[in-house]
């Protein structure tokens, strides 16, 4: 009897529905198809959805040997404020989406005769655990994968410490607002000392120990060591005291960033898989032609990624302070951005920047951070946005929002030295003089060289011997040789 072909192993990839952690979990399954895995893709019907009406039903279509999933979220509604209400979908899918995955893995499982091979492990999200149980079920290996930064994944792994030592509860926002990390006893090993408590990332920001999102990365991070890998979209040699503080409590921790540029590298432009994308929302393709005609780094890219919100009266004091700066901006600004309502931005600046300034909805941010008249990234600091920006060799003006962008703020305005961060009450002027100092001043010049040296970082470690490279190869061949 001739050798039967050796199976391919299936990995089952499971994101978290939300575009910041879709993308980078999407990049890690083409990386792995890359690699010789056969995957299947699970999104949400909620996102499946969206994905069809944003993209087209292509969008789905995947590959004869990557194909698209989905599962219900179980949430009692389904709207666009679904994604938007991070606390009800984190406690929707921890509460209701094991029974529906492990349906869809038996189901995988029977359809193998249509030349699926059998699922020989599960990618998933950090923050969807119940695939952990599901793993465990099959007796399949889980590689767990916490979309965030190192600095910031360090900082939940240390919720419980916060709690044990009586700092949370808060008594009020005001103790939060105002406090420090820098005493001996609070200090995170990892962390940078004096790190101030809102540096920490937003969940613990809580005056009631009930907290739902507290409590949800508490358990969260408390099942990690369930897992047979743990991976981070990041650079060894840009979070060192942060990973070698992480590798002393998590031993199977490895970085395999950045994700954006290990796909650029590993999957050929005109590869079947290239044009895959988990992109909610219809990017505008006009603005890298109005980019062509613009001297290089000489505009200013704002984009708040895919969940900040915020005031109509902020949105205007970011227009103002753009429009004063003098400089032409490229501003992304999402549908649902402003809480509660359109963006209404005042008549007499849509007059004085039609010339220089120009707004869309969305774009194709990867490709935009590299085009060359891009000079500075106003950001949230999403760590998506953040890890893409140093790739591209971008420095940053950072309004953090929520979650652990605070923490990625902290340390591109310090450690990293390539950002500046605006108030959280923003206001104009202030939005004037940091566009200002990071175009033309000494401190801007120095953080574009800061940025131009991170982004040969990142290169160097995606490239053949660079440690993602060789952390990716080592995940995928342990603990079970996952390859076999
Ligand atoms: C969220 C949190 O911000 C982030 O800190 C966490 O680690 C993941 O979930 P989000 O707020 O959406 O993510 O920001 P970010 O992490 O920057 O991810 C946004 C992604 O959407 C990036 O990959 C970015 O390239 C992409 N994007 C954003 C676009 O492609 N076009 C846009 O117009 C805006």
């Amino acid at each position: 009897m001739g050798s039967v072909a050796a199976e391919k192993p299936h990995a089952v990839c499971v994101p978290y529905p939300a575009q910041g952690h879709m993308n980078p979990v999407l990049k890690l399954a083409k990386v792995l198809h890359a690699q010789g895995f056969y995957i299947t893709f699970v999104l949400t019907e909620f996102n499946y959805r969206r994905l069809v009406r944003s993209q087209g039903p292509e969008a789905v279509r995947g590959l004869a040997d990557f194909r698209f999933a989905s599962i219900p979220d179980g949430l009692p509604y389904s709207d666009e404020d679904a994604t938007q209400n991070v606390p009800d979908l984190c406690e929707s899918t921890m509460k209701n989406c094991l029974g529906p995955f492990l349906g869809l893995l038996a189901k995988l499982n029977e359809e193998t005769s249509s030349g699926a091979p059998p699922v020989s492990c599960i990618v998933s999200d950090g923050v969807m655990s119940f695939t952990l149980d599901a793993a465990r079920e099959l007796g399949i290996p889980e590689i767990l994968f916490w979309t965030c930064s190192a600095c910031g994944f360090l900082a939940y792994l240390h919720y419980q410490q916060l709690v044990d030592r009586g700092l949370v509860p808060f008594k009020d926002e005001a103790e939060f607002n105002n406090g420090f990390l820098d005493t001996e006893v609070d200090w995170i090993p990892g962390l940078r000392k004096g790190i101030r408590l809102k540096d920490l990332p937003t969940f613990a920001r809580v005056m009631d120990l009930n907290d739902k999102m507290f409590n949800f990365v508490l358990r969260e991070v408390g099942r990690v060591s369930m897992a047979s890998a743990l991976v981070l979209n990041t650079i060894d040699a840009l979070e060192v005291p942060a990973l070698t503080a992480l590798q002393k409590i998590l031993p199977s921790v490895n970085t395999i960033g950045p994700l954006s540029a290990l796909v650029r590298s590993t999957i050929p432009s005109d590869s079947p898989l290239a044009p895959i994308s988990t992109s909610l929302w219809k990017e505008d393709s006009t603005c890298l032609n109005w980019l062509d005609g613009k001297e290089p780094q000489s505009v200013v890219y704002v984009n708040f990624g895919s969940i900040t919100i915020m005031s109509n009266e902020h949105l205007v004091e970011f227009a103002w302070g753009l429009a004063n700066s003098g400089y032409a901006f490229l501003w992304v600004i999402r549908p649902d951005l402003v809480k509660g309502e359109s963006a209404v931005l005042p008549p007499e600046f849509l007059e004085e920047i039609k010339e220089r300034g120009m707004m869309i909805s969305w774009c194709a941010q990867e490709e935009l951070l590299f085009h060359p008249a891009v000079g500075v990234f106003l950001t949230h600091s999403g760590w998506n946005s953040t890890l893409e920006s140093l790739t591209a060799g971008v420095p940053m003006i950072c309004w953090p929002f929520f979650a652990e962008q605070q923490t990625n703020c902290l340390y591109s305005c310090t450690d990293w030295g390539v950002g500046m961060e605006i108030d959280n009450n923003v206001k104009r002027v202030e939005v004037e003089g940091l566009i200002r100092e990071m175009m033309a001043g000494e401190k801007g010049r120095a953080m574009r060289v800061k940025a131009a040296e991170w982004k040969e970082s990142a290169a160097k470690a995606i490239s053949p011997l660079g440690s993602s490279l060789v952390n990716l190869e080592k995940v995928i061949r342990e603990p079970s040789d996952m390859l076999s």
